[in-house]
This record gives structure tokens, sequence and C-alpha cells, in this order.
């Protein structure tokens, strides 16, 4: 494992990439993967091995009370893991293979390891689209446990590089999928009966999954926080970042859009979708360039737009 698509870590060491078979052989061994998919990197375990599964929120440095989300192949092993209603069975119909994670309640017998959940009674699911990661997930035959693949708190990784950069030393064996196609994290729905809930905005609109729901989501609060990991500060640089910003000041590193040109651009014919599969990839150029702060453009909130705001508001969110 030294081919050219090796990267080299801040730390100087050289941080191989893996085929699929050596990454299938590292999960059974009960070892970690980072793994390419449509919306962000993950940090991919096999989500029966409680052992696997701890060493995920290790390397993260994830507070254990943040459940990750389960990937699969398909519905099938889908409805192995978590029960699903027939509103639940129109959006995975609707959206999956596709970057929408749907929470339902576990079945009785669901294999993965409790710490996956964090003691909850719902478990996330995913299908991913990646072929990388479809190929992987049939090779493997296992149903992987995957956050995203960067330090908790910090910048999600959309490119094998990003990944090594977010962990460093304690980066494990890398799949390399290129850049992701979509660059930000799934839409995550709690399904309950006939009704949902929006918990994480993402690429799947609130407009898409209404058509198919007949209905709007529910918006009523609930006390606890049931996407735990939503917290206010997230996807951090280690830099202050500005929002709404026409113009940047000497000491920003400006993150341009449409015709707020900035020092770099996350889509100059202002494409919402153009600019969320750049934004993370922007805040780590900003987190490495010269400025010691960040400025980013004003981005319409609607459609994509909505997560994107998500993400930039978490990201200039006091730490
Ligand atoms: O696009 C994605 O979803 C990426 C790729 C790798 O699939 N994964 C990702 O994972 O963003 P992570 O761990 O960074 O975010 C998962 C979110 C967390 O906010 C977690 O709290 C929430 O999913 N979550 C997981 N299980 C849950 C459950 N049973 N109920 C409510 N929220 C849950
Ligand atoms: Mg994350």
């Amino acid at each position: 494992m030294s081919g050219s698509n090796d990267h080299i870590g801040a730390d100087g060491r050289r941080y191989g990439t893996a085929t699929i078979a050596e990454a299938v052989a590292r999960l059974r061994d009960g070892g970690l993967v980072a793994v390419p998919t449509e919306t962000v990197y993950g940090l991919a375990a096999d989500s029966a091995r409680a052992a696997a599964v701890a060493e995920i929120y290790r390397t993260k440095g994830r507070p254990d009370f943040n459940p990750l989300i389960v990937h699969v192949l398909d519905l099938e092993a889908a409805r192995s893991l978590g029960q699903f209603d027939s509103l639940a069975l129109r959006f995975a119909a609707a959206f999956w293979p596709g970057p929408l994670t749907l929470v339902v309640p576990k079945t009785d017998d669901c294999p993965v390891a409790p710490a996956v959940t964090a003691g909850l009674s719902t478990i996330a699911l995913r299908c991913p689209a990646d072929p990388v990661m479809r190929e992987l997930l049939a090779a493997s035959g296992l149903y992987l446990a995957a956050p995203s693949a960067n330090r908790s708190g910090g910048i999600s990784p959309t490119t094998a590089a990003h990944v090594v950069r977010s962990l460093q030393s304690a980066a494990p064996l890398i799949l390399d999928g290129g850049p992701c196609d979509q660059g930000i994290e799934s839409t995550i729905v709690a399904v309950d009966g006939d009704d949902y809930r929006i918990l994480r905005p993402g690429p799947v609109t609130a407009s898409q999954l209404e058509a198919v729901a007949g209905k709007a989501a529910d918006t009523a609060i609930s006390s606890k926080i049931e996407a735990p990991g939503q917290m206010a500060s997230h996807y951090a640089p280690s830099k202050p970042v500005r929002l709404g910003a026409d113009i940047a000041r000497p000491d920003e590193y400006h993150i341009g859009f449409g015709r707020v040109a900035g020092d770099m651009n996350l889509s100059q014919g202002a494409d919402l979708a153009e600019a969320a599969s750049r934004l993370f990839a922007a805040l780590h150029l900003a987190d490495d360039s010269e400025q010691p702060k960040i400025a980013v453009a004003p981005i319409p909130a609607t459609g994509i737009g909505i997560a994107l705001n998500d993400r930039l508001r978490r990201a200039a969110s006091p730490k």
C-alpha cells in the first residue's frame, strides 16, 4: 500500500489507500476503515462488534451519547435492523440509495452493538449511493456503522486527504473514492408512524420529503435532543467564522458565492448544489490559509441552501 494515491499527514506519516479486499479484511478483523459515500467520508466499522464500535468513538473523540448511522446495501438489510411502517417504506423507495437517513424503531433482534444506538430504542439507517461504498457493503456483507470521518466537532471530510487532515495519526486505512458528490451530510428524518420530523437538513429537501409524504414535516419542538449530535457548535474550523459577509476584512479569508467573488468561490453561477459539494473543502482551505479569520458570503436559504446555512451556523457558533 504505497501507491501514488497515498496521503502524507501533517505528521509526515504516509497513509495508505486500500483496495476493497483489504478494506473487507480490516473490517472483518474488527478494524476501522475510512470509506467514501456520496455525502462525506465515513469512519466505518462492523456495527455488530462492540469493540470496533468503541474504537470509532475513541478515534473521533466523540461523546458516547451521540449515536451512529448504520449503512446497509438495501432495504432488505435495513428491515433486519429497523421497523419500517408505510411512510418509512415510501421514503426508502423514493430516496434510496441516496443521501437520506431514516430513524426508525429497532427490530427486536437487531444485531447491532448497543453503543451504536447509544441506548436509544431507535436506529438511524442509510443506504448509500456511492458505487465504491456499495461495492464494499456487497463484498463484506456487513452493516457498517459510520459517523463522518473527522474529529468530533470538526469539519467533515469530502476527500481522503481531509480524513488525514482531521484524524492525523489516528487516521485508519482509507478506501479512496475521490471527492464526494454531494459534499454535505445526509438529511436525517425520524419517522413515527404517519408522522415525520427532519432532524438534520441535507441534500434531500423538505419539499421533496413533503411530496412523498403528502404532508409537511412535524415541527413540534421536543425537549429532548432527538439528534443528539446536532450540537450548536459543529463542523467548526479552528478560526472564527463570520457569516453573511459581502465584503471581507483584511484579516479574513473570504469564501464567496455567486457574484461575491471571495478568495475562493463556492459557485460562481450561484448553484446551491455545487456550493454544497464544495462547502467543507472551502472550510478546510480557509482553515489552512494565512488569514486568522474566515468570512462567508450570504447564501440563499432555499432547497439545499437550508442545509448549507445550517452547517455554516454551526461552524460559526462559539465553541
Ligand atoms: O451523510 C451522512 O449521514 C454521513 C455519512 C458518513 O453517511 N454520516 C454522518 O454521521 O453524518 P454523523 O455521525 O456525523 O452524524 C449522524 C447523526 C448524529 O447527529 C446522530 O446524533 C444522529 O445522526 N443519529 C444517529 N442515530 C440516531 C437516532 N437513533 N436517533 C436520532 N439521531 C440519531
Ligand atoms: Mg459528523
